[in-house]
Parts: structure tokens; C-alpha cells; sequence
């Protein structure tokens, strides 16, 4: 006060202002709306938002400090914690720092236990916007859906679906072949993994059967083997003969399905080919029986 009082300093006579009058309150005006500004700054900006807690009452044009908002749990949440629902104005004009903790999320009605079942909570929880997965133990297998979705209409929550169950994954007897048997034939009903093995009837005639095929099924799904069954045909191939060559393994009397022979040239003469060759099930030497050249 002392020093910006000293009168001696100022001059005796106002000068008159050089600009015109207009400028006069132009210049007036900007002061004042400057102050008003001022007087506003003074203040905390509009309570802060969150995503799981709304504020209490209706917000006001403007909040001093001291000024306190309370908040409570949005639609679709419940106060769990105790964390502050409060916040005020504080004297450097923000507000008190505060989080939406105190709120949790509805959770959807509690799953039922279900019988060789899994749940796997995807999103960690059973709240609205969370996914369930179901997942079978090994041998049964799922009726209905495999996600379900827990959902928020207002202030309820439910499941997107009904829950799944497991069922027992159960075969009936693979299919009969022709000049062939499987065992367990009188069983009506395999459960998962069971198995039943095929076997060529002896054929009373000049060739035996081969087995062409998966010799065992297995029970994999509701319903399902796990491949097609065998067949029980004649699969012969013609007799192996090499020129300027011989066989060397593998001798038989005939030479039905897979049996394996094995060649080697005479002296002076490669084998061009393979000289392994095995009888396929069209009864083709596979591949085909090399050739012996000349040369070495
Ligand atoms: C306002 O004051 C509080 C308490 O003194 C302090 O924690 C906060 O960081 C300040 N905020 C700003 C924006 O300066
Ligand atoms: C739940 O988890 C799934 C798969 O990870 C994801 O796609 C989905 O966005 C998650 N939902 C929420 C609400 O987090
Ligand atoms: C048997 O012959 C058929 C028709 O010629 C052919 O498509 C098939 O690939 C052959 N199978 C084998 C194992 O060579």
C-alpha cells in the first residue's frame, strides 16, 4: 500500500484520453468481459464422467470450490466397495481426484452345475457382457450352444441361451462287410473309444481274401467310426519276374495284397527303377517292376 501510494508521482492533471469515445467503451467493455472471465476461471470445470457411476441430482452451471458431487451406481452396476462416491471442488479449482471402483458390474443367475461339463468363464467373470464356454469332458459330447452370452436388459441381467448338457458319446455297430467279420458282433451299442477289429472270411476257393482298409474302427463322436470299414477282396499281383535280373526277397507261392519283393540285376546290368516294388490293392506291382540295363 505504501508504495503505490505515493500521490507526488501521479499528474496533477489527467490528460484527456487521445482516442475517441467509441474506442472509450469498446475498451471498457473488454475490460469487463476480461473480469468476467476471471470470476469463471474461478471455479471447477463439470464433474468428472465414469463409466459405472453417475452423478447425484442435476449438474449445476457452475461449482466453487468447496462445492461437493456425489455419485452413484449407473443402471447395470451395484455398489460392491467402499471406495469414495465423493468428490468436491478443491481450492486450485480441480476436482478431488475419485474412481468408480466402489460399482461392479451384474453378474447373470448363477451357472448350474453340469453333469462331465467345463465352464470356462472367458472374460474371468459372469457379468453382463461376459462369455461362458462349455467344453465336454472326453467321451461325451455337447446339446446346444458351446458360448453363452450374459446380457443386461435395464437393470436385469440373463443368459443369451440356455445352458448346454453333455451327453454320452455312444456308436452303434459299424457296418457288416462282405466275405469279412468284426468282433464284438453282438454288441448293440460301443461307447467312446471302443473298438472293433475286421477279419477276411477264409475264401473255400483257388485266393485267400485280403483285408484292403483300417483292420480297426474306433468309436470317436456320437454315431461316428473313425474311418470307413474294410473290404475283403482278392488282391493279386502277377508273379514278379525281372529280365536279366532276380528276385532276392520276399519269396512267396502267391502274391496277394502289400507283399513286398525286393530285385537285383545279373552282373553288367543296374537297376533302372526302384528295386523295391510292394502289390497295391488294384493288384499292380507299385511302383512298377524295374528293368535291368546294361552297364554299370
Ligand atoms: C490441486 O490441489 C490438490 C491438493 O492440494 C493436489 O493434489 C492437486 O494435484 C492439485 N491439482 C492441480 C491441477 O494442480
Ligand atoms: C470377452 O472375451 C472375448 C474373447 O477374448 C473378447 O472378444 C470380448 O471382447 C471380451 N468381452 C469383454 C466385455 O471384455
Ligand atoms: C487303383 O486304380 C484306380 C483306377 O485306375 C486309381 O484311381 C487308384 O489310385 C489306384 N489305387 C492305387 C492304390 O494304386
Amino acid at each position: 500500500m505504501t508504495a503505490s501510494s505515493a500521490p507526488s508521482k501521479e499528474p496533477s492533471v489527467r490528460r484527456e484520453s487521445p482516442l475517441p469515445s467509441r474506442w472509450r467503451v469498446l475498451g471498457t467493455l473488454l475490460v469487463t468481459v476480461g473480469f468476467l472471465l476471471f470470476t469463471f476461471s474461478d471455479a471447477c470445470g463439470p464433474p468428472p464422467k465414469f463409466e459405472a457411476m453417475e452423478m447425484v441430482g442435476k449438474q449445476k452451471p457452475s461449482y466453487s470450490p468447496g462445492d461437493q458431487v456425489n455419485y452413484k451406481c449407473k443402471q447395470g452396476w451395484e455398489h460392491a466397495y467402499t471406495f469414495t462416491t465423493t468428490t468436491y471442488c478443491e481450492l486450485n479449482n480441480s476436482w478431488l481426484p475419485i474412481t468408480d471402483w466402489a460399482c461392479e458390474k451384474l453378474k447373470c443367475p448363477k451357472l448350474p452345475t453340469i453333469p462331465h461339463c467345463r465352464e470356462h468363464l472367458v472374460n474371468g467373470t459372469i457379468a453382463w457382457g461376459h462369455q461362458v464356454h462349455f467344453v465336454c469332458d472326453e467321451g461325451y459330447y455337447l446339446v446346444g450352444r458351446k458360448f453363452i452370452l450374459c446380457q443386461l436388459k435395464g437393470a436385469r441381467t440373463f443368459w443369451s441361451h440356455a445352458v448346454p448338457r453333455c451327453e454320452k458319446i455312444l456308436c452303434s455297430p459299424p457296418p457288416k462287410i462282405k466275405n469279412g467279420k468284426y468282433t464284438f458282433s453282438d454288441v448293440d451299442i460301443f461307447e467312446y473309444a471302443e473298438s472293433v477289429t475286421y477279419s477276411c472270411d477264409p475264401s473255400h476257393e483257388e485266393d485267400e481274401f485280403s483285408l484292403v482298409g483300417e483292420k480297426s474302427l474306433y468309436c470317436v463322436a456320437n454315431g461316428v467310426w473313425s474311418s470307413s470299414p474294410p473290404e475283403c477282396r482278392v488282391v493279386k499281383c502277377l508273379y514278379p519276374e525281372l529280365k536279366n535280373g532276380r528276385q532276392i526277397t520276399g519269396f512267396r507261392k502267391k502274391y496277394y495284397y502289400q507283399a513286398t519283393v525286393m530285385f537285383e540285376c545279373n552282373l553288367g546290368y543296374h537297376v533302372r527303377g526302384s528295386d523295391t516294388v510292394v502289390c497295391n490293392s488294384n493288384s499292380t506291382w507299385e511302383p512298377p517292376i524295374p528293368t535291368c540295363v546294361k552297364g554299370v
